[in-house]
């Protein structure tokens, strides 16, 4: 397919471009140099009229196709975390304790593969093109997607679509299913008073390291008694910090955790029962507590239609069996719910693993992905521009 042609032809681009973005990643908020890039690309690409300095450095960015047709809205992230690179890479992060291990180095430059090649098939695009280089995905619970649809990014589309890399496929491989494809993921924090005394005199004080471990122990029942079995919920408390010394009764214990659903009511319900848990804790122990509970990213839910579309096209483009239905959501969030949640649209994975090679996890110093899933992904994200009137 020529397609596959044009796209394998500019893979030393693509190399070249994602090894700046990898050298040089940027944290949430902070992607001026990469949207500086960006817009580099863009230009010299041409075709595209631009709007620049979205939310801080997001970019939109407007082909019209040589026919009338639907438009069609890609979308990448291009934010980096704060973590202390270990690859080993020659084109490893420059700046220091921030690295691009959640793979955004890569969407950019596909989205920027997929700019190319839509300019170069301008001729056979019915309709017309939106990109969405977005700032801030990891910034959850305020993603940088709601700054984009604040600005329109959305407005006048039909059908939005997102690539993120995934290391648990085989490299290469797209996967997605219809319906939910991410959970919603919500910060919540507790804070108990108690009251301090001598820790040989505890009937003087009101001790809040207690009763925050009870409330640890009794928060895991909600999942394991209140939430239906069939649907799933986690809840994690991963910070917790009370008391002074050591043989002090601890007048103040602070918590912090993460709950992750797929479904709105167990989300509600995760919620509403995390209060109650706190309230009989703290009849218990005679300690006051406050929950403080944050929504942050919805679970991305994948149109059915829009889902069996982008498969179809990975089928047609790469075979059968590098276009996967994935059975089972990951727990992991996104910000792409904010625009599923306006439009029809699809999210999906692009595998990353090698056969001889260990396929390190997302947010791990050590992740990177292999070069060779530059062309394939700028390929598909064409592939759907180009196709969609068909549908
Ligand atoms: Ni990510």
């Amino acid at each position: 397919m020529m397609i596959l042609e044009s796209a394998r032809q500019i893979q030393p681009h693509l190399s070249e471009l994602r090894r700046q973005f990898h050298a040089h990643p940027e944290v949430s908020q902070h992607e001026q140099e990469t949207a500086r890039r960006v817009q580099e690309e863009l230009e010299a690409i041409g075709g595209y009229t631009l709007r620049t300095g979205i939310g801080g450095s997001g970019i939109l960015a407007d082909l019209e196709g040589g026919q009338p047709g639907p438009k069609v809205a890609l979308r990448a992230d291009m934010d980096a975390l704060q973590i202390t690179e270990e690859t080993g890479l020659p084109f490893a992060s420059q700046n220091p304790g921030v690295m691009h291990a959640c793979g955004h180095d890569n969407h950019i430059t596909m989205l920027l593969g997929a700019a190319r090649l839509l300019a170069q098939y301008k001729d056979q695009l019915k309709g017309s093109v939106r990109l969405i280089f977005q700032p801030a995905e990891e910034l959850s619970p305020e993603g940088g997607s709601r700054s984009m649809m604040e600005a329109g990014a959305l407005e006048g589309v039909d059908a939005v679509f997102g690539l993120h890399v995934w290391p648990e496929l085989p490299m290469g491989t797209f996967g997605t299913k219809a319906g939910p494809l991410m959970a919603s993921s919500d910060h919540f924090s507790v804070h108990i008073d108690g009251r301090s005394s001598h820790g040989a005199k505890p009937d003087a004080g009101l001790d809040a390291v207690v009763a925050g471990a009870q409330f640890v122990t009794a928060a895991q029942t909600i999942v394991s008694r209140n939430t239906d079995p069939l649907q799933s919920a986690v809840i994690t408390i991963g910070r917790i910090n009370g008391g002074t010394r050591y043989n002090i009764v601890a007048g103040e214990c602070d918590l912090e955790g993460t709950c992750r659903t797929f479904n709105p009511k167990v989300r509600q319900m995760v919620e509403h029962r995390l209060q109650e848990v706190l309230d009989g804790v703290c009849t218990l122990s005679g300690c006051t507590g406050e929950l403080k509970y944050e929504r942050g990213y919805c679970s991305v839910m994948n149109d059915p239609q829009q889902a069996d579309y982008l498969l179809k096209t990975a089928a047609e483009l790469f075979g059968e069996d590098k276009a996967v239905r994935v059975e089972e959501p990951s727990m992991c969030a996104e910000d792409f719910d904010f625009y599923l949640t306006e439009k029809p649209g699809a999210f999906a994975w692009l595998g990353t693993a090698l056969l001889d090679e260990e396929a390190w996890p997302l947010h791990n110093c050590h992740f990177t992905a292999p070069e060779d899933i530059l062309w394939r992904g700028s390929a598909l994200l064409a592939q759907i521009a180009l196709n969609m009137s068909q549908e």
